[in-house]
Formats: structure tokens, C-alpha cells, sequence
């Protein structure tokens, strides 16, 4: 019934969602695409907005940068962000795209929620526990990612946002015209493409001495296996203690190999819109993680946690995985 009011309102709001959606598609391409300023860094942002403007999960810093952003500046947050969560908040519908922690065994739908929370708690036990927590806290392709402005109660760390310089760039500038504190937070500007990207992390002040927290969510699909090698790297020559936390599409998706041929053309469409290309999976070994066991393999990590989109009873095999991957 929620469901049916809230699609009710939306349909009596639709005018201001379309126009909305048309303006935001504008921004996208003629500011975000044509300055090199990230696209896709727009979409997981927007969940997040979401839920907070649904109520389902608190989010003070990615609701004060709407309105500084290239893609949401005040009109596109009015029409697209507040109309839906106007028409959540009056129906009470909170399923779906706005649901958090959202259901299990997640969907297509819900995959945000999921991927959110399952990196919140990653976040959360490796800041937080008792014995030897992480006193870094790198984000890895920050894009609009606002966890470091919104760390766990009492924890006060050194923070390093790393992506390439005009997203970062603009997420600057939207934290200073919201007036969000940012001291705590070193940004740096590298592509994780280049062989010297680390070089840039460690001449920024990152202490490879100390036990470190690295969130990697949603990037690795956009980056060469060898990036993908390195950051593993990276992450077995920190400290005991030292954890990742990252998700990976499975090699079939990227491919296209069946039963993924269609899915596997439409995502890479979509995101040829950003001008941006997917390029790298972790192959599905027959006991799901197996494939991304393997990978760790090599750099002697250990696969912790393991969560995927979709049910084990589903006829397809996993495309969409979340990890937390620990130095033991
Ligand atoms: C889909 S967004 C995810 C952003 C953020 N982690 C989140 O979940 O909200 C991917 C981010 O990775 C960054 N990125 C992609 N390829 C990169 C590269 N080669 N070097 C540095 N950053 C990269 C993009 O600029 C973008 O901000």
C-alpha cells in the first residue's frame, strides 16, 4: 500500500522529476564529462543521499554538499532529491533504493543498501574494536564519499581521500562552500592506472607504519589488474591489523560471458554515457569467493568477509561482491 502511495506522488510530482532528470543529465554531460570530473562517482553519492533524505540512514555531510556539487547543485537537489524523498517521507515507503541496512539476499534494486551497509560495518569494526584498531583511514577513489566526515563516535584519525585531480578537485570545493571541516583529511591526487600512483599516496604524509583501514568501494572496476595487484600489495606491506574493505563485479559481467551477454551490454553502455569504461572482474570460482581467494593468493591477504548480491539459490552465479580482506 506504502508502495503504491508513494508511486502515487511521484506520478502527480512527475513533471518536477523529469524536468529534474533532464537538468541533472545536462550538468552530467556538460560540466562532469567534459572537465573529466567522475560520473559514475555521482551514483552511489546519490543512494547515499537518498537514504538520508528517507530517513533510513543519517548522512549530515552528503546532504550539506548537495547543492556545491558539479551534478547536484541546488535545482537538481530540489527536483530529483527532495521531490523523492518528499513523496518517501508522505507515503512512509522506505523499501527498495531507500531501505538500510535493505533486505537479504539483496537485488538490483537494493545492491546500495547492501554494498553500504556491509562497508559501514567494515569501516565500524576496524576503527572501533579494542585490540590494535586502524589509526589511518584511506579512501581509495573517494569520489563523493563522505565517511571520513562522518567517522564512528570518538574516533579522531588521519584521514587520505585519493582519486584523480578534477573529481577531487570538485568534492573540495563543495566541502568549503558547505562549510564542512576537512583538516583531518589529506587529499591526493593520483590514477591508480599509472605505476606510480602509490608514490603519491606516500609523499602525502600516508604512514605505511601504522595500522590502516583502506575503503575501496566501487572502483576496482574501473581499473587495470595490475592497479588491482598493486593495492593488494599495498595492503599486505601495511601492519598486522591492516584491512581492506572493496567489491569487485565478477569477470563473467565484464565479459559478457552467458548468462551475462545482455546485462553485460547494457552496463557497459550506461557507463560509456560518464565516458568512463568498466574493464576488470574477478572470475567466479565454483564456491563463490573461490575466484577472489585466488587473487588474494599472491599477495597472502586473508578473505574475512564475504557478501554478494542476489541468493545462492538464484540460477545465476553472483555478479556483484563485497569483501573485507584482513593482514593477518
Ligand atoms: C563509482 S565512483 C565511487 C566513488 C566512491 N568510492 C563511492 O563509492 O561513492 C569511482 C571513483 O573512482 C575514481 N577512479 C576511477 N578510476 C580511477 C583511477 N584510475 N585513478 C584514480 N581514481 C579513479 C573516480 O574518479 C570515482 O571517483
Amino acid at each position: 500500500m506504502r508502495f503504491l502511495i508513494f508511486i502515487l506522488i511521484c506520478i502527480i510530482l512527475s513533471p518536477l522529476l523529469i524536468v529534474g532528470l533532464i537538468y541533472y543529465t545536462w550538468r552530467i554531460r556538460r560540466i562532469c564529462v567534459r572537465q573529466n570530473i567522475s560520473g559514475t562517482a555521482n551514483e552511489p553519492y546519490a543512494s547515499r543521499l537518498m537514504m538520508h533524505i528517507a530517513g533510513t540512514r543519517q548522512d549530515d555531510a552528503a546532504y550539506k554538499i548537495a547543492g556545491h556539487l558539479p551534478s547536484f547543485d541546488k535545482l537538481s537537489k530540489f527536483l530529483l532529491m527532495e521531490t523523492l524523498g518528499f513523496a518517501s517521507n508522505l507515503s512512509g515507503y522506505k523499501g527498495s533504493m531507500f531501505a538500510y541496512p535493505g533486505q537479504r539476499p539483496s537485488t538490483l534494486m537494493s545492491m546500495m543498501s547492501h554494498r553500504t551497509a556491509f562497508f559501514d560495518r567494515s569501516i565500524k569494526d576496524s576503527l572501533t574494536r579494542n585490540d590494535n584498531p586502524a589509526v589511518q583511514f584511506v579512501v581509495l577513489g573517494a569520489g563523493y564519499d563522505t565517511r571520513c566526515y562522518d567517522l564512528p563516535d570518538g574516533i579522531d584519525i588521519q584521514c587520505f581521500e585519493v582519486d584523480m585531480p578534477p573529481t577531487l578537485n570538485s568534492k573540495i570545493k563543495a566541502l568549503k562552500s558547505a562549510g564542512i571541516p576537512h583538516d583531518h583529511v589529506t587529499f591526493v591526487e593520483t590514477d591508480f592506472n599509472q605505476e606510480t600512483w602509490m608514490d603519491a599516496l606516500l609523499a602525502s604524509g600516508f604512514n605505511s607504519n601504522l595500522t590502516t583501514y583502506i575503503l575501496w568501494e566501487g572502483v576496482t572496476m574501473y581499473l587495470v589488474e595490475e592497479a588491482i595487484r598493486d593495492t593488494l600489495n599495498l595492503v599486505s606491506s601495511l601492519p598486522k591489523g591492516s584491512a581492506v574493505g572493496v567489491d569487485f563485479f565478477s569477470a563473467d559481467l565484464v565479459e559478457g560471458n552467458p548468462p551475462y551477454a545482455r546485462i553485460s551490454k547494457a552496463m557497459h553502455n550506461s557507463i560509456k554515457y560518464y565516458s568512463e569504461e568498466i574493464q576488470f572482474g574477478v572470475t567466479t570460482g565454483e564456491a563463490l569467493s573461490k575466484g577472489l581467494e585466488k587473487l588474494l593468493q599472491d599477495s597472502g591477504l586473508t578473505l574475512s568477509r564475504f557478501e554478494h548480491v542476489g541468493s545462492e539459490e538464484d540460477k545465476l552465479p553472483p555478479w556483484y561482491f563485497f569483501a573485507h580482506i584482513d593482514k593477518l
